[in-house]
């Protein structure tokens, strides 16, 4: 399939009675999409990179390569950040801003600030008070997948019956229906039921935000979900068209670890962690398996469930950038 039948196809997601099947398959594997992805989106869109905490004394730095370019950031001495190419000074500057905690770096220097796009999300999130929480546990691992594989996966909670059916499967019912708002083009939020609502947490949460699952993903590549005392961010960096490093931590808010001793701590840190990893495993080997796939000749779309309004979302926020950049 040539590049200008996949954008073809993707411009057909804007229109009001957008296709409820999956993107073609070669939009998976294709490297003239690959490349005008490189370009159209991931040179200029905002990047979620890592939590603060990564970032916290002087001369700390995270290196990350979205489409195969790297880039640093740095926390200076006077406490601001810094994002510079690793390629050399002659390449432009990215640029770098912290929101609550959460760092993004847009390699355009001279893009819009994101902030003002997350506006309703820190109003929604207020009670979670993200600024003050800290990380207690992070992963980074490599997929061997498409990046929309996985970012497409982190849009709806439907495939938690087929690969997380003892894990995420117990805290968000597949069954439950998803409610979608698009926020602005680079964010779309997603609440999900829980399957029970959370007991009392330290946080004031009121019953809604109990009962539900806040999910916020910020286009292309990163997302954010609240789970009352935790919220857990994770970004799907695109290496290369079959390749995505997948980065995320769990963030916890101070007043639900309070008046716990340093081994219940660990212990409870060291559970998150090798939760994460169970979860991680079954999405990887799951968005792997669909990658083989997608590479068949065999391969032929699929149908979108009326649950997984949120992949449609995504889809339309690729075809803007992509064909309206
Ligand atoms: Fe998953």
């Amino acid at each position: 399939m040539r590049l200008t039948e996949i954008l073809a196809e993707l411009e057909r997601y804007l229109d009001d009675d957008a296709p409820q099947v999956s993107l073609p398959p070669a939009a998976f594997t294709s490297p003239e999409l690959w490349e005008a992805e490189r370009e159209l989106v991931l040179a200029r869109s905002w990047l979620l990179a890592a939590h603060a905490d990564q970032l916290a004394g002087p001369g700390a730095s995270v290196t990350l390569a979205p489409a195969g370019r790297p880039v640093t950031v740095t926390r200076e001495p006077d406490g601001t950040l810094r994002a510079r190419s690793a390629l050399g000074p002659h390449r432009p500057t990215p640029a770098v801003e912290e929101w609550r905690g959460l760092v993004f770096l847009n390699p355009d220097g001279t893009a819009e600030p994101l902030a003002p796009h997350l506006r309703r999300t820190g109003e929604e999130l207020t009670a979670y008070r993200l600024s003050e929480m800290t990380q207690v546990a992070s992963w980074t691992e490599e997929w061997r997948c498409n990046w929309k594989i996985a970012v497409q996966n982190a849009h709806e909670n439907y495939h938690a019956m087929g690969l997380h059916p003892t894990t995420v499967a117990l805290i968000t019912p597949p069954g439950g229906a998803m409610e979608v708002r698009t926020e602005t083009r680079w964010v779309t939020r997603l609440l999900s039921p829980f399957r029970e609502p959370l007991a009392a947490t330290a946080l004031p949460l009121d019953a809604d935000q109990r009962a539900t699952m806040y999910n916020c993903a910020v286009f292309p590549c990163g997302s954010l979900a609240a789970f009352g005392d935790s919220v857990v961010w994770i970004t799907m960096i695109p290496l290369a068209v079959d390749r995505v490093e997948v980065r995320g931590g769990v963030l916890m808010h101070p007043a639900a670890l309070a008046g716990l001793d340093q081994d219940a701590l660990d212990e409870q840190f060291a559970e998150l962690a090798a939760g994460a990893e169970v979860v991680n495993r079954e999405d990887r080997v799951g968005m792997e398996a669909v990658q083989r796939v997608a590479g068949s000749r065999f391969a032929a779309r699929g149908h979108l469930s009326p649950k997984e309004p949120g992949v449609t979302a995504f889809y339309r926020a690729l075809a803007r950038s992509l064909t309206a950049p």
